[in-house]
């Protein structure tokens, strides 16, 4: 299959853009866009068929259910039901934006979508493009972040282009996903709200608004206990992984530097090609291997945004061995560790 590749700048859309975009998802095809958190691949979420296909060319294992994105808040009553008021305060606040609501779905919504589960996860993104397409599309888009099952998200087009060139219709390229994160997934469809993936809206943002919310505690886990299994089957795969061999150092900086620049020296000295994930701040302090800064320690939105782009680099360059810093794993820093550790596959190593 040949793959279109399309360029739009969401700053100055015009009528007629999307129309052959539209068009393909209507007739069951695939289309990877833009959104503001990493680049979907759409297709339609109601069309057994047109899902199969997102889950081919991810490589994804079908239990893992996909995210339905609409163009307005409304649209939520066609695919839900028991849906609660809290929902509707949600949606109020945060959307259009990054957060993902899970509520009980309705019959329309198929099993091959929902991954076989009775409950349905719902966006309704910020991203212009996005929301022109599914609008002029005039169907739910189903929509996992267009990455090869595994790897990291893609935040720009060229990562699109690499994992699903040849597997799909078209892409569109609009340039950078501004905040670089999957967005914040909340379980509204039980007693207690629970967040399953935390991203950009935080737990106090979201509890500002509705009140308690638990947290699924695998989301943190550094030493993920083998019977507990996260909520959002997605969480439980190893993800966002480069090729090389990741591991997060963790502990007072200038040990975490001194430990990180040492490991580095000695797989250098054996032959492995190695780097370095530093920040603005320390970047200068190391001394070996390919060091790469992933934002600012001052600014976690620039480290979120960072994060995959720095991991697809790194597979560009053949590292074997990646070395990180840790963030402290409050506010967003939540959602950046939560990635973190599982790109590294849960290696940490503590420096004291
Ligand atoms: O920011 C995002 O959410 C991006 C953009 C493209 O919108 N999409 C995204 O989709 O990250 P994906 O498929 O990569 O991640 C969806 C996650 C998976 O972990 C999946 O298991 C979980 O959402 N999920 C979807 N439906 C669910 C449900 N009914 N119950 C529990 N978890 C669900
Ligand atoms: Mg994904």
């Amino acid at each position: 299959m040949k793959t279109k590749v399309i360029k739009l700048n969401t700053e100055e859309l015009k009528a007629g853009d999307l129309v052959q975009a539209a068009e393909i998802l209507q007739s069951g095809g695939l289309v990877a866009f833009p959104t503001e958190t990493v680049y979907g691949l759409g297709a339609n979420a109601l069309n057994e068929e047109a899902a199969h296909k997102i889950y081919e060319a991810k490589g994804r294992p079908s239990d893992n259910p996909l995210i339905v994105h609409i163009a307005q808040v409304q649209d939520i009553e066609t695919l839900a039901i028991d849906i609660p008021e809290k929902a509707y305060q949600l949606a109020d606040v945060f959307w259009p934006g990054p957060l993902t609501i899970i509520l009980k779905k309705k019959d329309c919504v198929p099993y091959s979508t929902t991954g076989g589960l009775d409950t349905v996860a719902i966006r309704l993104p910020a991203n212009q493009i996005a929301r022109n397409l599914i609008a002029e599309a005039g169907v739910f888009v189903a929509a996992p972040s267009a990455n090869i099952s595994g790897k990291p998200s893609p935040t720009k087009a060229e990562h699109v282009i690499k994992d699903m060139s040849g597997k799909i219709d078209m892409i569109i390229d609009g340039g950078m996903a501004t905040l670089g994160l999957e967005s914040t997934i909340i379980d509204l469809s039980g007693e207690t709200p629970m967040i399953l993936r935390p991203g950009c809206i935080t737990r106090v943002m979201l509890e500002n608004v509705i009140g308690l919310i638990d947290l699924d505690p695998t989301i943190l886990e550094k030493n993920p206990d083998k019977n507990a299994t996260p909520k959002a089957p997605g969480m439980k795969y190893r993800h966002y992984a480069p090729e090389g061999t990741l591991t997060i150092y963790e502990g007072d900086t200038k040990l975490v530097i001194e430990a990180i620049n040492q490991k580095t020296k000695e797989k250098l000295e054996s032959g492995y090609r190695v780097g370095v994930i530093a920040t603005d701040e320390t970047q200068a302090f190391y001394h070996y291997g390919i060091v790469k800064a992933i934002g600012s320690r001052k600014d976690e939105a620039s480290i979120a945004a960072g994060l995959y782009g720095i991991l697809r680099e790194f597979d560009e360059l053949h590292t074997e061995y990646i070395y990180t810093e840790s963030f402290a794993d409050n506010s967003l820093g939540q959602a950046i560790m939560n990635r973190l550790l599982k790109a590294a596959g849960y290696h940490i190593v503590k420096v004291t």
